[in-house]
C-alpha cells in the first residue's frame, strides 16, 4: 500500500487513475485547481475513506511541500491540455506546464534525500515530437517544432522542458522518474470543450448535429482507451527498468479523422453529417496541424506487455452508449 499524490486528479485521466489506485488499496491525495477538471469527475469516489481531495494549485509552493510530506508516489498529470485551450491561452499553457513540474521535482528530491523511496511519474505527450515526418514515432526520435509565433507548439515545447528536467533529476541524483508520452487518450468523462476530437464527434453525432472535421480530415491519429493507458502507467511506475526512461503510451491503430467521424456517425445511427471547417475558422490563421501521429510501442510492450482491451470500435460504442443515457 502506497501513499500516492495525483496532481490533476479531477481531470479526465487523473480521475480514472485515482479510481484505479484506490481499487488497488492505496491511499490517494488528489490536488486539482479545477481549471479544466471538476470535482464531479470524482463524485463516485469522494466518500472513499482512502481519498483526500484538495482544491488548490501545484504552483503553490507551500501546498506542494505539505502534500509531499508523507507520500511515496507522485503522478504528475496537472497541466494545460487541449489544442483549443492552448491556442486560446498560450501564456497559461507555458506557466502551468513548466513551473509546477520544476517545483514538484525539486521538492520530491528533498523528500528522496531523507531516504524515503519516492517515485515520480510525469505525464508527457506525443506533442513533443512536433511534426516529425516519420511514419511511427520512437522515443529517441527528434523533436520537430514549428516557429514560436505559432502558439500550438508551446504545448509540446513546455512538456519537452518538463521531460528535460525530469531526466536531469534522474541523471544527476538518480531520482526514479518515469515519463509517459501519451498519444490520444479517450474514454468516459473526457470533455470536448478544449478541442478533443472524439468527445466532440460523439456529442454531435448522438444529437444528430454536424460533426466538424478540420481541414480535409486526412490527419492520422491513434486513440487509446484510458483504462488501457492507466494499466500501463501504474505498472511502469513500479518497474525498476522504467526508471529514467521515456515511454510512448497509447494505441497504434491509425485512423484518419474523416474515417473516425464516419465510424462515429455509423455507430450513433442518427444520420448526422460531416461538415468541413478550415483551421483558420476553427483556430486562427497561424494554426499549424500535425498530419500523422502514430507511436512505436515496442518499448512499452517490452516493459509491460500489450495491455490493450479496447479497439477503436469498442471505444466508440462505449462512448455513444454513455452519451445516449446522459
Ligand atoms: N488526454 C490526452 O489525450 C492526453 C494526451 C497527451 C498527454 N496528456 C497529458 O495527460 C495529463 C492529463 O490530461 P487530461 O486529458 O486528463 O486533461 P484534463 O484537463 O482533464 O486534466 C488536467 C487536470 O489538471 C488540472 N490542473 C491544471 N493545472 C493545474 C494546477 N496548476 N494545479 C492543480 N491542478 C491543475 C486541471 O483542472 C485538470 O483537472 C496532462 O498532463 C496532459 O498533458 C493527455
Amino acid at each position: 500500500m502506497f501513499r500516492v499524490l495525483v496532481t490533476g486528479g479531477a481531470g479526465f485521466i487523473g480521475s480514472h487513475l485515482t479510481g484505479a489506485l484506490l481499487q488497488q488499496g492505496h491511499r490517494v491525495t488528489v490536488v486539482d485547481d479545477e481549471s479544466t477538471g471538476k470535482r464531479g469527475n470524482l463524485a463516485h469516489l469522494l466518500e472513499h475513506p482512502h481519498l483526500t481531495y484538495l482544491a488548490g494549485s501545484v504552483g503553490d509552493a507551500d501546498l506542494v511541500r505539505d502534500l509531499l510530506a508523507d507520500v511515496d508516489r507522485i503522478y504528475h498529470l496537472a497541466a494545460a491540455v487541449g489544442v483549443a485551450l492552448i491556442a486560446r491561452e498560450p501564456i497559461a499553457t507555458i506557466e502551468r506546464n513548466v513551473y509546477p513540474t520544476e517545483l514538484l521535482l525539486r521538492e520530491t528530491m528533498k523528500v528522496a534525500e531523507t531516504g524515503r523511496d519516492v517515485r515520480f511519474f510525469l505525464a508527457s505527450t506525443s506533442e513533443v515530437y512536433g511534426k516529425n515526418p516519420k511514419e511511427k514515432w520512437c522515443e529517441d526520435d527528434d523533436l520537430v517544432f514549428g516557429p514560436t509565433k505559432r502558439a500550438r507548439w508551446s504545448y509540446g515545447a513546455s512538456k519537452a522542458i518538463d521531460e528535460f528536467l525530469a531526466l536531469a533529476y534522474w541523471r544527476q541524483y538518480r531520482l526514479p522518474v518515469v515519463i509517459g508520452r501519451f498519444f490520444n487518450v479517450v474514454g468516459p468523462r473526457q470533455t470536448g470543450a478544449y478541442g478533443m476530437v472524439l468527445p466532440r464527434f460523439v456529442e454531435a453525432a448522438v444529437a444528430g448535429k454536424p460533426l466538424r472535421v478540420h481541414d480535409d480530415g486526412r490527419q492520422i491519429r491513434c486513440f487509446g482507451h484510458v483504462d488501457d493507458v492507466i494499466g500501463s502507467v501504474v505498472e511502469l511506475m513500479e518497474l525498476p527498468a522504467a526508471a529514467g526512461r521515456i515511454v510512448n503510451i497509447g494505441s497504434d491503430e491509425p485512423v484518419s479523422i474523416l474515417e473516425l467521424a464516419e465510424r462515429v456517425i455509423a455507430a450513433a445511427g442518427t444520420g448526422a453529417e460531416v461538415e468541413f471547417q478550415s483551421y483558420a475558422d476553427a483556430y486562427d490563421e497561424d494554426f499549424e496541424d500535425i498530419r500523422r501521429r502514430v507511436p512505436d510501442l515496442t518499448l512499452l510492450h517490452s516493459l509491460v506487455g500489450d495491455k490493450r482491451k479496447y479497439n477503436l470500435d469498442a471505444i466508440i460504442g462505449e462512448l455513444i452508449e454513455q452519451k445516449k443515457v446522459e
